[in-house]
This record gives C-alpha cells, sequence and structure tokens, in this order.
C-alpha cells in the first residue's frame, strides 16, 4: 500500500472540480444535462492572441524562458497593471501556471504551521483547501446574503488576531458576482491599515463589472498598503483563456523572489506558447474581451429575472463576474416529488437527478444557504437552465403550499 503523507488524510479536490466531473460522465452517459457548475467564460480570445501563439510555436519556443515570464510578458502585464493605475517594476512581478498556482505558491511563501488566513464567506472554494494544505487555518468571515455577501471593516477587526498572518480578498467576487464600491473599499483599506497583515487581493475578475461602475482597488484608496499587498492576476476569466494556463502576481520584490524561489523548484517557467498568448491578451487590443462585459451583464438580467419569479429566492443582485449566488434555504425541509429537500445539497442533487441542471451547493463556498449559479454559458442553454430551476421551485411550491 502506498504510504501517503500525513496532510493527504485531510486533503480534498476541489468541489467544483468534482461536480463538473459528475456532469461530464452523466453526459457521457446521454443525458442532456445544463451546467451552471463551472467557473468558464464562453467566449474566445481574439486572433492577434491566437497569432501570437502561433508564432510561439513556429519560432524558437523550445528553450527555456525566465521563471518571472518572457520579457515581453512581463511588459505586456506592467502595462495592463498601469491601466488599472497599479504601478509595478519587472523585478516586482512574476508569472504562474493560473491564478490557483499563484495563490498557492503565495500562501506557501507566507504561512508557518498554525498561521490564521482570513477569508470573507462566501469564497472561492479553493482558499481554505490551500490554506490548510499548508498548514494553515482558515478563518472564515461570516457575510450572508442579508448583508449583500460583502465584508465589513468590523468583521476584520473582530477577525483578526496575533496568529493573523494574512487576509484574502477577492472582488469581484466569485461566487456571488458582488463588486466593493469605492466607499467601501476605503473602509476596508482603512480597517487594514490597522492590522499588518499580508493582504491577497485576488483581482483576476477585474474587468468584469457591470452596470457602468468601475472596479476599484485597495490600493487605489489605501496606497499605504503597497508594502503588504499581493495583486493575483489571471488571464482565465478577463480573456476568456482558462485552459492556457496563465496567471501572473504583483507585489513587493521580495515575495516575488520567494515564488521565483518556489517556482524554480516546480516549473522552471509557464508554458512559453501560453506566455506569448497570455503577452498579447494583456498587452493587446482589449475590445475582444470588453465586447464580452454587456453580453455577460444581459445573462446576468435574464438570471435575475428569472429568480425574481420565485420571491422565496433571496439574491443580491451581482455587479460583475459571472455568477448569481441565491439564497434558497427558504426551500429547506420541503419536498420535490415527496423527496425532501434538507440542504444545499440534497437540493443541487435533486436538480441534477430530476432537472439534469448541474449547480455547485452553497456549502462549497462556505455557505450552505445558496447555490452557486454561473451563467457564462450559451443563451439557449442558460434560457432552458434557468427555465429548469424556475419550474423546479414553482413545482416545490405548488406541492408544500397546503403545508403552509
Ligand atoms: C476567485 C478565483 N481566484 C482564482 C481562480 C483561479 O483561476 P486560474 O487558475 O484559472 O487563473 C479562480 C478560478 O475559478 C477564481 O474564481
Amino acid at each position: 500500500m502506498m504510504k501517503l503523507a500525513k496532510r493527504m488524510a485531510t486533503a480534498k479536490p476541489s468541489a467544483v472540480v468534482q461536480v463538473s466531473d459528475k456532469v461530464r460522465d452523466l453526459q457521457k452517459q446521454g443525458r442532456k444535462i445544463i451546467s451552471f457548475s463551472i467557473g468558464v467564460p464562453n467566449f474566445l480570445p481574439a486572433k492577434h492572441v491566437y497569432d501570437a501563439a502561433h508564432k510561439a510555436v513556429d519560432g524558437d519556443s523550445g528553450a527555456y524562458l525566465p521563471g518571472r515570464g518572457s520579457e515581453e510578458l512581463v511588459n505586456a502585464f506592467i502595462a495592463r497593471m498601469h491601466e488599472n493605475k497599479l504601478t509595478y517594476k519587472p523585478s516586482e512581478v512574476a508569472a504562474a501556471v493560473g491564478g490557483k498556482h499563484a495563490l498557492f505558491n503565495i500562501l506557501m511563501a507566507i504561512l508557518d504551521e498554525g498561521d490564521e488566513v482570513l477569508i470573507p464567506s462566501p469564497y472561492w472554494t479553493s482558499y481554505p483547501d490551500m490554506v490548510e494544505l499548508l498548514g494553515g487555518e482558515p478563518v472564515f468571515m461570516n457575510c450572508p446574503a442579508s448583508q449583500n455577501y460583502k465584508l465589513k471593516p468590523k468583521q476584520i477587526a473582530a477577525a483578526v488576531t496575533k496568529k493573523t498572518k494574512a487576509i484574502i480578498f477577492n472582488n469581484p467576487s466569485n461566487p456571488t458576482g458582488m463588486v466593493y464600491s469605492r466607499e467601501e473599499i476605503k473602509a476596508l483599506g482603512d480597517e487594514l491599515e490597522k492590522h499588518n497583515i499580508i493582504i491577497i487581493s485576488d483581482d483576476i475578475y477585474d474587468r468584469m463589472v457591470f452596470d457602468g461602475e468601475k472596479f476599484h482597488h485597495l490600493l487605489h484608496t489605501n496606497p499605504k498598503l503597497r508594502d503588504r499587498t499581493v495583486i493575483v492576476q489571471s488571464i482565465s476569466k478577463n480573456y476568456g483563456m482558462p485552459g492556457w494556463r496563465v496567471g501572473m502576481v504583483a507585489a513587493p520584490e521580495e515575495m516575488i523572489k520567494a515564488l521565483l524561489t518556489l517556482s524554480s523548484a516546480q516549473v522552471t517557467n509557464i508554458n512559453n506558447v501560453s506566455m506569448a498568448a497570455a503577452a498579447a491578451a494583456f498587452g493587446g487590443p482589449q475590445d475582444f474581451s470588453d465586447a464580452m462585459m454587456p453580453v455577460f451583464q444581459a445573462k446576468r438580467d435574464k438570471v435575475m429575472k428569472a429568480l425574481a419569479e420565485v420571491p422565496a429566492i433571496k439574491c443580491p443582485k451581482p455587479a460583475g463576474a459571472f455568477y448569481a449566488f441565491p439564497d434558497v434555504s427558504a426551500f429547506y425541509g420541503k419536498t420535490y416529488k415527496g423527496k425532501k429537500i434538507t440542504d444545499d445539497i440534497s437540493l443541487c442533487t435533486l436538480l441534477l437527478e430530476e432537472k439534469d441542471l448541474a449547480l455547485v451547493p452553497g456549502s462549497a463556498f462556505g455557505d450552505g444557504n445558496g447555490v452557486r449559479i454561473s451563467y457564462a454559458c450559451k443563451d439557449d442553454q442558460l434560457d432552458e437552465g434557468l427555465k429548469r430551476f424556475v419550474d423546479f421551485f414553482k413545482a416545490v411550491e405548488a406541492e408544500n403550499s397546503h403545508a403552509a
């Protein structure tokens, strides 16, 4: 028998990946599953991105490149950060195999056994998994639907202890689609100025902000935090390139040095072709990405319209990314075709089994009152999926109305 490391006893695969794998299996069996489960934006990068990738394949792309990233990628990323009014030198950036790898290495670089990491909940499912794998302890700050899933400064004040090493802040948010206003960011920034902890700012959805609003950053409102802020970026969402696996980090030099040391032991450099494509995505015309934002906004509107048909579902209106996180807890304890809905997991199981509709249970994101709808699918799929969703809840209401 293979004797694995102790840390593997509690390590678990990503809940989102598990749901996606299950959907793929069912689809292979011929089931017409509609999947609202995985965070893949359904658009392709522009021609200039593919051209850059082809050029890298055709040219001399066989050599190892710098772990930080090619000069072209580093410069394109710096220019992209600059558009966001964030200024970094080449020595303050590093490439990674996606935002996920970046986050893992950042945590590996800062966490000692027992160190605490503050995480607003609902959270992206991998944050606590990574913290735990690396010997740290996630400390959750609950931000339910009733507070629009947004973190409040006093929650930071209440959660910080001597063991707190860092906070992970994700805006726009996966899984809720919430976007913080400038005032809200400033209030959080003012609170964070009082606590000497590292701020990991996961900005990978920063271009995906709707309704004419802008993306605001802690370093815009509280530039003093720069010395202890680590920014994570990625081409996965903003540029529709998840499978190309490129993430970037912008941070003070000492953090970047640590990340380069770690990645030199792990991957040497990220894939050359992806690097060229990422440089084109970050540094080239942004219109292919811009063009998607009204499309996602229209999809968000469809989701909200459908949810409004079931008033017992409460869903703070998402203003970015491509997720909605309806609170469906009013239906717990009720039945569908005689089968009891006990929680988010039984609800999602019923939706999958009875309606061929896949969603991720909210407990995977730390909030079992909700379910995550990832609406970045084709419109016909979205319409059909939303119809199945609404039909399901209306049927539950009808079936249980006598008991009310
Ligand atoms: C909030 C958040 N951060 C990081 C990631 C990692 O993205 P990637 O590794 O594809 O760059 C994801 C992916 O879903 C995410 O939603």
